[in-house]
């Protein structure tokens, strides 16, 4: 990025700790670079004990930036120091993005919006039946509960190796997310339509337990958001075993879409170099 961009462009940041391995700054600079846009979107390190002062700077416009993303282990924080948290992200307790508006911080999360944005792309039926499985009870899973039960899921199960995270996720998001524990899946994904992973089970090529999901609906999907590898041993067996699978990369590359039209000015479109791009990254690492 050169000097003129940085001073006469519109700034943006995406912060976490660490940050150096995040892909953001290529998604936003990719968008950039195609719309001839001057302004720039950087990574911006900040450590835990500093980051309500970067926050303030932000407020007060020392930053120079305009917003930008937050990520692990400041979501929980954006959302307490912003001034103006949206309703998704008052429900999930964190925030994702963040922009300045009439001098005050506005924050949203964008990950629910990222998930069901990829599945609209590469699956459009993905919302066609009643019954949801989403595997793991974490930080990841929540904007994903969320996204499902406002697609309209009637029943929402959660299972997970400790089922009083999931039963705590149960209580937040309302009567039709239900908790169970590991040895109830094989009963729980019967008729199920879609199947989520949001656990890091797979994840750099660790092995993943073995899953029998002949129980689930013909025509469902089973999607990870998991992307490194893109294929998961999830993935590959729901194939082996016949179902439609959607890997994570997309929700990545949708969620960065919101931010980039608030800061910005201009709603960008993911498309297949963007994806490309990425893939490619991966590979370098
Ligand atoms: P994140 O914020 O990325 O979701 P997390 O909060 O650490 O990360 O949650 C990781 C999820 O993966 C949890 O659902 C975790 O299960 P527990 O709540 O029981 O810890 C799940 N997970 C991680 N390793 C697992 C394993 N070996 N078997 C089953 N579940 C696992």
């Amino acid at each position: 990025m050169d000097d003129s961009r940085e001073t006469h462009g519109v700034n943006a940041f995406v912060t976490g700790y660490p940050i150096r391995h995040s892909r953001s700054p290529l998604i936003h600079g990719y968008w950039l670079k195609q719309l001839g846009l001057a302004g720039s979107y950087r990574a911006h390190e900040v450590p835990v004990e500093e980051f309500a002062a970067f926050i303030s700077s932000l407020k007060d416009g020392e930053s120079g930036f305009v917003g930008g993303n937050v990520t692990i282990p400041h979501k929980e924080l954006a959302f307490k120091l912003s001034d103006r948290p949206d309703e998704l992200s008052r429900e999930l307790g964190a925030s994702n993005t963040l922009w300045l508006q009439d001098g005050l911080l506005h924050a949203t999360n964008t990950d629910g919006r990222g998930f069901t944005a990829n599945l609209d792309e590469r699956h459009p039926s993905w919302d066609q039946s009643d019954r949801a499985v989403i595997l793991g009870a974490g930080g990841a899973s929540r904007a994903i509960i969320q996204a499902v039960r406002d697609r309209g899921f009637k029943e929402i199960h959660v299972v997970n190796r400790t089922v009083e995270r999931a039963q705590e996720l149960a209580n937040r998001f309302g009567e039709r997310v239900h908790a169970h524990p590991m040895a109830a899946l094989g009963e729980v994904i019967s008729g199920a339509g879609l199947f989520i992973n949001t656990t890091s089970l797979g994840m750099d090529g660790e092995a993943a337990p073995r899953i029998d999901f002949s129980p689930l609906a013909e025509a469902a999907v089973v999607t990870d958001i998991v992307y490194i590898p893109l294929k998961t041993p999830l993935l590959t067996q729901a194939e082996e075993q016949g179902f439609a699978i959607v890997d994570g990369l997309g929700m990545l590359l949708h969620q960065a879409v919101p931010g980039f039209e608030k800061w910005f000015g201009t709603r960008p479109a993911v498309d297949e170099t963007l994806r490309a791009l990425i893939i490619a990254d991966m590979d370098k690492h």
